[in-house]
């Protein structure tokens, strides 16, 4: 389908990086639904540096059967770099790296990463060349439209990161104020992908396949990235494919989301233990049964009551028997 670097990336619809969501289990759940590539919640470049132990929990996984990045973020290229080289020594399952230049979030962004990076077009170029430096592994970046309101930046930091050899942009055309609400902006990177020389892959609000199209239509990109509307909903990335291979759409129904739901949970203990993963997954599960009769009751339920996996189980029953009367 496309490249990075030297790795063939087999789907055009592509896992995002969810700081909370995205663990390994996550990860490894989504592999199994044909998607091109995933990529780890974002990991600090200093939480690596001073050897936080949750930091190095990010970048410990085992090999899939897609591509794994690892996405870091931090303000300077030189630490981006050590970091680097600490993944390198740590995990050989990574397979290349990914630079978060677009997150929002005040925490991250007033220590100038994040979407500040934006600010500096050449700092990004910077960081991306540090990084080819310590690995032989490929380097994506990922840009929102600017840092702030501002909606323009990308164009100078695109030129920027492939000419220091980026091998792969994604994008999610907002700008850091506008944060995940209201609408992408696609009129904005209207046929972006005839500029540029290197995989793009667009991000953006794709709940349904018709966005997917959309945004890739639109764009011209290589491929397309789901998050929101992924969680709970891994047939959409099926769907997406299968548009493409004009192969018949699935509808899944509640038994399989069910299924689904129990997997990824089971997944989640195995990586996190009971009640943390229990915890964490309060506010994933609910979304395996939007759309679904009576299913009020059910997600306020398993978003507050869930500590165990006997939880998890005991609320679906009680669900299924309470609307099969
Ligand atoms: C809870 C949450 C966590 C996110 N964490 C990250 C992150 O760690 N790194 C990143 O590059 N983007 C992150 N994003 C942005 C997503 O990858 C994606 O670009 C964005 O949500 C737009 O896609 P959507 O509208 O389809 O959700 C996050 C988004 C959400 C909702």
């Amino acid at each position: 389908m496309f490249k990075i670097g030297n790795i063939e990336i087999k789907s055009n619809v592509v896992l995002a990086p969810m700081a909370g969501i995205t663990s390994e289990a996550y990860r490894h759940f989504y592999a199994n639904f044909n998607v091109g590539y995933v990529v780890t919640e974002m990991v600090s470049d200093m939480g690596l540096i001073y050897g936080n132990k949750e930091t190095k929990s990010y970048i410990s996984f085992d090999r899939l059967n897609v591509p794994t990045g690892v996405q870091l973020f931090g303000n300077s290229a030189e630490n981006l770099a050590k970091a680097t080289l600490i993944c390198e020594k740590m995990n050989p399952n990574i397979d290349f790296y990914d630079v978060n230049m677009g997150c929002p979030v005040p925490k991250v962004t007033k220590t100038g990463a994040g979407s500040s990076l934006m600010n500096n077009p050449k700092l990004c170029g910077d960081i991306v060349r540090a990084i080819k430096v310590a690995t032989h592994k490929p380097v994506t970046v990922k840009i929102r439209l600017g840092a702030n309101n501002n909606k323009d930046q990308f164009k100078e930091v695109i030129k920027e990161v492939i000419a220091a050899g980026v091998d792969l942009i994604a994008i999610h055309p907002r700008s850091a104020k506008e944060m995940y609400g209201g609408q992408p902006h696609w009129e904005l990177v209207k046929d972006l992908k005839k500029s540029i020389n290197v995989p793009l892959v667009v991000s953006g609000n794709i709940y349904t396949v018709e966005d997917a199209v959309k945004a890739m239509e639109i764009t011209g990109a290589d491929g397309v990235m789901v998050a929101r509307g992924a969680v709970g909903n891994p047939l959409l990335i099926t769907n997406i494919n299968n548009h493409y291979d004009k192969k018949e759409l699935l509808l899944s129904d509640l038994d399989t989301q069910i299924r689904y739901c129990l997997e990824l949970g089971r997944l989640l203990i195995e990586e996190k233990g009971e009640n943390l993963a229990m915890r964490v997954y309060r506010g994933i599960a609910t979304k395996f049964f939007d759309g679904f009769p009576k299913s009020k009751q059910l997600k306020c339920r398993l978003s507050t009551e869930l500590n165990s996996y006997s939880d998890l189980t005991k609320i679906i029953e009680e669900y299924k028997k309470e609307i099969a009367i």
